[in-house]
């Protein structure tokens, strides 16, 4: 519309100028001057053929047709100063409203506008430096509306002269100083906005004698201190807005009549507001809106809010009010806002609650509120946050799912009883944050069985193996991000949930033996969580996540011991890894080695998320691998035939059906093969090269290496050996049969380097190309026992193309594919200082990458 008219208008201001020039200095030509000197840029098309200034849109002109009397101009993109001799030659202005442009300074001939002008309005426009006493001269002005501008420095004493001004707005500049005494000779000011300035010192006394009419007093968001204003003989005042200064002092003093709108939010007023009633005169009729949050008021709430009939929003959050009781507030029954976070309520939410129809915000976070939530099924409610209580029992059904206009809601840290498996994963994360999950289903071992049945065949396996650790002493990774941690028993900051069976020892049976875990009493042992430190995780918590270790949960039968799933409080999804065997390091040490494990990232290493210390009895827990392992994915493994250290989880995510495509079509392709090879060699070149010392994986194969969710290859099982017993250590640095290079065979004394990884790693990538097993598998050639000599033998001949997996579907990357087979077969070197390093390897495999974009 705005530009709508400047066109039309500049097409008339050519024509003028073409033909007709109206005749310098009549408000024709100062207008179109103005124009065209503001939007100099802007040129248009002619077009109709007859035009006064006084029939442009939005300028009015007295009766004789001459005089502009009203010139609006809003949001034009007009831009830059107000140039002189233009506008301000408008003699008979009454009206000039500018707002909403780029308007940069105005011209000094401006003020010489002040015997006519009645309504000014500058709005949103980037005008800035001081405000000149020139203003005096404006003695008609009633409206005068310089918000959102940049206006700094003092307001001018010369305000004072505008004694018929009824509104002012100049919120949203930088004016600072306090606010002039002058302003009580503005006499007739019905409307002052003051909000978001600078402004500091205190409100000049005497407001309420001076402005007789005030009906809007916005101060908000500046520096003012002192007490409030006395409001006493402002009879027509109904919004008070002094939110975010630095008032003190008692509140009572602002309830007066007629106000509708109270808004002292963010200041620093103290004292009791609930000792008696207000003055008897006071019915609360009129209040529909109460903001007295984030003072310092204490006590308790007042006696008679019941009273306030029309109150619509109330928010009394966030003082030092003493311990009280729930209040009774069902009578407020327009109430659409209330917010009592952190009014340090206790006792129970009544049930008659539910009577607050229109409620649409309940917030009542942070207080000790206990028993049950009633039912609160208000059609209304959008907005509904109960965190930080003693709330416990069941959440009402509808609450969670039924209400239609619900956007948020938030129960973290209660007592709550809840299924996680019945909520979203990203609603218990974020709504539920420091809840228990009681979810009977998702470790019932039947329901397992259930849905396992419906998946038979699927592969989809999961697992962080426990199959071979080394030993990283001493070891410090230069390429370690730490991060800041507290140790999570040192923080009590929530409460442990009660436990029905909190006190040890406790036995747990996995299909071949029993473990025990030494521990006294569940809730004294911590548990730490890397990335969560204040989230006091304990033993219990364990238990409640793996159901006691059930055997619905066990996935599988490591080398050192049995491997859990669970969820931990917050909807952590974790393998709890229990290392059953005894070690020789003390608890602190092994706290260490865990910590330090914990700090080794890298986008291509499963990350060990947090430990346990039960007893002697050491867990390690691990971000869970939603999308299974090599092994799995590419041998097809059907899923009652789990190798020791795999489990599935299709059993476990209800989409899984869906992973299951992804990486099942995936794995006929090159492309996502490759990118499993790559991101595998990058974990090892940066455990080989990105940390010093370096670190050795110690037991590369396809089972270490798994999917996350985002389908981001990620190898797993490292470091573990230094907590783990001596004897277990030689057997782990064997390798794996298929995997272990021939110099282990040669010697009992050679240990495992960087170039024994490389070695399984040349074994991984023969697997990947030719989909073959490295032991054990049909090789076409019934000489060759394992997958390294025969796949070797071939490429030496070079007959490489023979061996490629036939389940890849793609075509035209055969040379690539015989690139892979060549690189495996330098990792698969005899000598290992013929095998190249993993930061070569990277390279290569980047050479051979398939180009995305040809698919
Ligand atoms: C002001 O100018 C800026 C850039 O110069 C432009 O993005 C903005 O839209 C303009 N505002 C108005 C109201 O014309
Ligand atoms: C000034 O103009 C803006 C929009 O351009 C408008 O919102 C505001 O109400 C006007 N001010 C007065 C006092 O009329
Ligand atoms: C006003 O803005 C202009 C340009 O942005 C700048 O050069 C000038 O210093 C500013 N003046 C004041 C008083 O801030
Ligand atoms: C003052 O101006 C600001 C910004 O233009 C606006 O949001 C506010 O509503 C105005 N105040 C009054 C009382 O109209
Ligand atoms: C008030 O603001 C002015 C200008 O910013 C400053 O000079 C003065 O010290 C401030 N006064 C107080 C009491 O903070
Ligand atoms: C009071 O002013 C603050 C800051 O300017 C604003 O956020 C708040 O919404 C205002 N209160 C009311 C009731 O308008
Ligand atoms: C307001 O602040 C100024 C400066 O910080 C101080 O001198 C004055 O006493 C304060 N006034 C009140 C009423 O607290
Ligand atoms: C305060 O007001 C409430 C409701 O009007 C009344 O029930 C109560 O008795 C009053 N308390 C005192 C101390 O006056
Ligand atoms: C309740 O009030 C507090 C303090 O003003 C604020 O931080 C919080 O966001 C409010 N809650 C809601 C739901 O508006
Ligand atoms: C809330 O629960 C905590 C922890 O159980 C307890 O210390 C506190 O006393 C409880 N508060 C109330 C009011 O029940
Ligand atoms: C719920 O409250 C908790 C605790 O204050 C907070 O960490 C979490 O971010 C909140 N969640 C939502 C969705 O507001």
């Amino acid at each position: 519309m705005g530009v709508g008219f400047f066109i039309c208008f500049l097409a008339v201001v050519m024509l003028l100028r073409c033909s007709a020039s109206p005749q310098l200095n009549t408000d024709e030509f100062v207008v179109s001057d103005f124009f065209l000197k503001m939007r100099a840029e802007v040129s248009s098309p002619v077009s109709g053929s007859s035009y006064s200034v006084c029939s442009w849109k939005g300028v009015s002109c007295d009766e004789r047709k001459e005089k502009v009397i009203a010139l609006v101009a809003s949001g034009l993109g007009l831009s830059g100063p107000i140039p002189e001799n233009t506008i301000g030659k408008l003699s008979k202005l009454q009206t000039l409203d500018l707002s909403a442009n780029n308007i940069t300074g105005l011209s000094l001939d401006i003020w010489g506008l002040g015997s006519s002008l009645k309504s000014l309005n500058l709005s949103s426009n980037q005008i800035n430096g001081s405000l000149p006493d020139n203003l005096a001269d404006f003695g008609e002005l009633e409206s005068l509306d310089l918000s959102c501008n940049g206006f700094s420095g003092e307001i001018p004493t010369a305000l004072g002269s505008l004694s018929r001004l009824k509104v002012l707005n100049f919120s949203g500049n930088g004016f600072e100083g306090s606010i002039p005494d002058s302003i009580l000779g503005c006499k007739s000011l019905v409307s002052i906005d003051l909000s978001r300035n600078r402004l500091n010192g205190t409100v000049p006394g005497g407001l309420n004698d001076a402005f007789e009419n005030l009906m809007f007093l916005d101060l908000s968001g500046n520096e003012i201190n002192g007490t409030l204003p006395v409001l006493s003989g402002l009879n027509s005042i109904t919004y008070l807005n002094l939110s975010g200064n630095l008032f003190q002092g008692s509140v009572l003093g602002v309830f007066q009549e007629p106000l509708q709108v109270i808004d002292l939010s963010n200041n620093q007023f103290q004292g009791h507001i609930s000792q008696v009633n207000l003055s008897s005169s006071y019915t609360w009729s009129s209040l529909v809106y109460l903001d007295l949050s984030g003072n310092e008021l204490n006590g308790e709430f007042f006696g008679d809010l019941g009273r306030a009939r029309s109150l619509k929003h109330l928010n009394l959050a966030f003082n030092r009010f003493s311990h009280q009781n729930f209040p009774q507030l069902e009578q407020l029954s327009g109430l659409e806002y209330l917010n009592l976070s952190k009014t340090s309520l206790s006792g129970q939410i009544p049930t008659e609650f539910s009577k607050l129809v229109r409620l649409k915000t309940l917030d009542l976070s942070q207080n000790q509120i206990a028993g049950y939530i009633p039912d609160l099924s208000v059609v209304n409610l959008q907005v509904l946050d109960l965190s930080m209580n003693n709330l416990t029992g069941g959440i009402p059904g509808p609450l969670l799912n039924k209400l239609p206009n619900m956007i948020r809601f938030n129960f973290s840290y209660n007592y709550l009883k809840l299924c996680a498996a019945r909520l979203s994963p990203e609603t218990f994360n974020t709504a539920f944050v420091g809840s228990h999950n009681d979810c009977p289903i998702a470790v019932d071992p039947d329901v397992i069985r259930e849905k396992g049945m419906k998946h038979r065949g699927l592969r989809l396996a999961v697992a962080v193996s426990l199959s071979v650790f080394f030993l990283i002493a001493g070891l410090v990774c230069l390429a370690f991000r730490f991060r800041k941690r507290t140790r999570s028993w040192a923080v009590k900051q929530l409460p442990s949930k009660e436990e029905p069976n909190v006190s040890g020892p406790f036995s747990f049976q996995t299909d071949s033996k029993t473990w025990v875990a030494n521990v006294k009493s569940a809730t004294s042992v911590p548990v730490v969580i890397f990335e969560k430190p204040l989230l006091n995780f304990t033993f219990a918590d364990l238990l409640t996540a793996t159901s006691h270790f059930d055997r619905g949960t066990f996935l599988a039968e490591g080398k050192f011991g049995p491997v859990y799933r669970g969820i931990l409080p917050g909807g952590i999804h974790v393998a709890v890894k229990v290392l059953v065997h005894g070690s020789a390091v003390t608890d602190q040490e092994a706290a260490r080695e865990l910590e330090r494990l914990g700090r080794i990232k890298h986008i291509n290493l499963v990350p060990l998320t947090g430990y346990c210390l039960a007893g002697d009895r050491r867990i390690a827990i691990y971000d869970y691998m939603e999308n299974g392992n090599l092994q799995n994915l590419l041998h097809d493994l059907p899923l009652g035939v789990q190798t020791t250290e795999d489990w599935s989880a299709d059993t476990w995510e209800e989409d899984a059906g869906i992973v299951e495509n992804i990486t099942t079509e995936g794995m006929t392709t090159w492309r996502f093969r490759h990118k499993i090879a790559l991101g595998a060699a990058r974990a090892l070149a940066f455990l080989h090269h990105g940390c010093y010392p370096e670190i050795v994986h110690r037991d590369v194969k396809a089972n270490s290496i798994y999917l996350d969710s985002a389908l981001e290859p990620r190898l797993s099982d490292f470091g573990l050996s230094r907590i783990v017993g001596a004897s277990l250590e030689d057997e782990i640095s064997r390798g794996s049969p298929g995997y272990a290079p021939p110099e282990f065979s040669e010697s009992e004394n050679v240990s495992a380097t960087t170039r024994s990884d490389v070695y399984g790693f040349g074994i991984v990538l023969f697997e990947l190309i030719t989909g073959k097993k490295p032991l054990g598998d049909d090789y076409t050639d019934e000489r060759e026992t394992t997958l390294v000599s025969w796949a070797r033998t071939l490429v030496r001949k070079n007959q490489g193309s023979r061996i490629i997996d036939p389940k890849i579907r793609e075509t035209g990357l055969e040379k690539q594919m015989e690139e892979a087979l060549r690189i495996a077969y330098l990792c698969t070197a005899d000598l290992p200082s013929k095998r190249p390093s993993m930061q070569q390897i990277v390279g290569l495999l980047k050479d051979i990458e398939p180009i995305s974009a040809d698919h």
